[in-house]
C-alpha cells in the first residue's frame, strides 16, 4: 500500500480540512448563503484527510479475517492496527483490554450491558444527567438507581457517594458521562471511579460527547481511577463511517458468550457445541465495518497530532466569545455554567422567553441557514429538571400527548474544533433579530408533530442530492427560487 507521511495538522488548518465547510443554502429571502453548523454534538462532519485515507484504502478493501489473498491480509492488518490506534485514543493498556467495533456509542452500551449479566437485584448508578442511550440499556437488566443533579445542571457528586454507600454491595457498575450532550458539562470520572471502585463497583463512560472534545486516558488497570469501561463513537469524531468503540478488560470479554453469535465469534463449531473465539472477533460478529474502522482511525491521528490541549483550549475561547453576546440578548437563557467554565465544552443550551425552541430552531435555519438542534437531546429527565418542569406539567403534558408529545425542550449550539468567530457572529446576529422579533417569515406549527412550517419557504432534498423519484421530491416541498 502506498504510504503516506502523517501530516502534523495545526488547529487553524482543521477548518480548511472539514468537508462541506463552503456548502451554501438558500434562505426565505432567496439569497444564499454559507450554511452554519453547529450541531456538531450530535454529529461532525468528514475531514478530507479521513475520506482520503478511505479512498488510499479502498483499493485495498477486502473480507477481514477469512481469506488468505495478499489483499485479505493488508486489510485484516489494517483493520487491527485501527483497534490498537482507537484503544490508544484513550490511553488504554492493550495488554489487559479489549478494543471492540460496533456501529455506534448506542450500539456498545447495550452490549456492555447484556454482557455484564447483571442478577436481577443488582443495582446500576446512573446520573440524571445521562443521555437515554446510557440509562435505557441498563434499565433492561438492572435496577437503575438515579443520582440527583445540582441547580446548575451538574452532577451532584454528595449524592453520588451517598447512593453508593446505601446500595453498597449490590452495586456492580456506576455508569456515568464523560459530558453532558445538554450542558456540555464535563463530569469528574477519575474520581468517580475511585469512589466507584471503593464500593466494589465498575464505572462505565460514555464518552460519546467527551472524546472529540478532551485528552482521554483511562489509566492503568490496577489505578484506583481507571475507568474500567469506556465507549465513544467515530460520528462525533469527524468521520462519520458508523463505527463505535468499546473499551473494557479481556478478562471480562473473554468469560462468556458473546452477546450477538455468528460468523467470526468461534474457533469451533459443532452441531451441538461451540468454542468462541479470541478477542476482538468474539465480540464483532459478521463481516465488520473495516472502512469505518480507517476512517475512524485516521480522524484520531489528526485529532493526536492537533493535540486535544489545543482542541480544549480554542473551544474554550469560543464559549468566553459566545456567552457574554448570547447574554446580552434579552429572554435568552442559558443553562448551565456559565461563569467557569473550566469543566464545560463547547456545548450551549438556551431558551428564547415566548418562542417555542421548535420556532427558534426553524427561523434559524430558513432565515439564517444556521443548522443547530433543539427539544431534549435524548435526555428528556435532565432536561426537565434544568427547566424546572413540575411533575404536574410533566403528568398534563403526557395525558395530551397524541403521536408526538410535544415536550419541553431548548435550543443547543455546539462546537466543533474547526467552528470560528465568524460562525458565531452569524449566530448571534440572526438570535438578535429573533429576540427583537425582527424575522420576516411567517411560521405556523403542526400541533400533531410540534414542528413548525415556514410560508413559502421548504427544503427540497431533490434539490441537493440524487436518490428522489419526482413523487418524493415534490413531497419534500419547495424552497425559494
Ligand atoms: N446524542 C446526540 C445529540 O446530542 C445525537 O444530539
Amino acid at each position: 500500500m502506498h504510504q503516506t507521511q502523517s501530516t502534523v495538522w495545526k488547529i487553524a488548518e482543521l477548518r480548511s480540512e472539514v468537508i462541506g465547510i463552503d456548502t451554501k443554502v438558500p434562505l426565505l429571502d432567496g439569497t444564499e448563503r454559507r450554511y452554519v453548523f453547529l450541531d456538531n454534538a450530535a454529529s461532525t462532519p468528514t475531514f478530507k484527510s479521513v475520506l482520503k485515507c478511505v479512498e488510499e484504502f479502498l483499493p485495498w478493501y477486502s473480507g477481514v479475517h477469512r481469506g488468505m489473498g495478499l489483499k485479505a491480509v493488508v486489510a485484516t492488518n489494517v483493520y487491527d492496527e485501527t483497534h490498537r490506534i482507537a484503544g490508544e485514543f484513550v490511553g488504554a493498556d492493550l495488554v489487559s483490554n479489549s478494543v471492540l467495533f460496533g456501529k455506534n456509542t448506542t450500539e456498545s452500551i447495550n452490549k456492555l450491558a447484556k454482557r455484564f449479566n447483571f442478577s436481577p437485584n443488582d443495582v446500576v448508578i446512573c446520573t440524571v444527567m445521562e443521555h437515554h442511550s446510557n440509562d435505557l440499556p441498563w434499565r433492561k437488566y438492572a435496577k437503575v438507581v438515579h443520582t440527583a443533579i445540582r441547580p446548575d445542571g451538574g452532577v451532584d457528586l454528595d449524592d453520588l457517594k451517598r447512593t453508593l454507600e446505601i446500595y453498597k454491595g449490590r452495586v456492580k457498575l456506576v455508569a456515568v458521562s464523560g459530558a453532558s450532550n445538554v450542558t456540555g458539562i464535563c463530569n469528574p470520572i477519575h474520581d468517580i471511579a475511585e469512589w466507584a471502585h471503593s464500593a466494589g463497583a465498575k464505572i462505565f463512560v460514555d464518552a460519546a460527547q467527551l472524546a472529540p472534545h478532551r485528552a482521554i486516558d483511562i489509566l492503568p488497570n490496577r489505578a484506583a481511577k481507571h475507568i474500567d469501561f469506556i465507549a465513544y463513537s467515530a460520528h462525533k469524531i469527524y468521520a462519520p463511517f458508523g463505527i463505535g468503540v468499546l473499551v473494557g478488560p479481556t478478562e471480562f470479554f473473554a468469560k462468556g458468550e458473546p452477546d450477538m453469535v455468528g460468523g467470526g465469534t468461534v474457533s469451533y463449531v459443532g452441531t451441538d457445541d461451540v468454542e468462541w473465539g479470541s478477542l476482538p472477533q468474539k465480540e464483532e460478529a459478521g463481516s465488520p465495518n473495516v472502512v469505518g474502522a480507517v476512517a475512524l482511525a485516521e480522524a484520531l491521528t489528526v485529532l493526536r497530532t492537533v493535540g486535544m490541549e489545543a482542541i480544549a483550549g480554542h473551544e474554550r475561547t469560543l464559549l468566553e466569545y459566545a456567552i457574554p453576546r448570547m447574554q446580552k440578548l434579552p429572554g435568552v437563557r442559558i443553562y448551565g455554567p456559565t461563569e467557569d467554565l473550566t469543566n464545560k465544552m463547547g456545548v450551549i443550551p438556551f431558551t428564547v422567553d415566548g418562542l417555542d425552541h421548535a420556532l427558534v430552531a426553524t427561523i434559524l435555519s430558513a432565515e439564517g441557514g444556521i443548522g443547530v438542534r433543539n427539544g431534549n437531546f435524548c435526555a428528556q429527565p435532565y432536561m426537565r429538571k434544568l427547566l424546572n418542569v413540575t411533575p404536574e406539567e410533566e403528568k398534563s403534558r403526557r395525558a395530551a400527548r397524541c403521536d408526538n408529545p410535544i415536550l419541553p425542550g431548548m435550543v443547543r449550539v455546539s462546537f466543533g474544533c474547526y467552528t470560528n468567530e465568524d460562525d458565531i457572529d452569524i449566530f448571534v446576529d440572526m438570535l438578535e433579530r429573533i429576540v427583537k422579533r425582527e424575522y420576516k417569515g411567517k411560521y405556523s406549527v403542526d400541533p400533531s408533530t410540534g414542528m413548525y412550517m415556514t410560508d413559502g419557504y421548504g427544503v427540497n432534498a431533490a434539490k441537493h442530492f440524487r436518490f428522489f423519484n419526482p413523487a418524493g421530491a415534490s413531497v419534500a416541498g419547495e424552497e425559494v427560487a
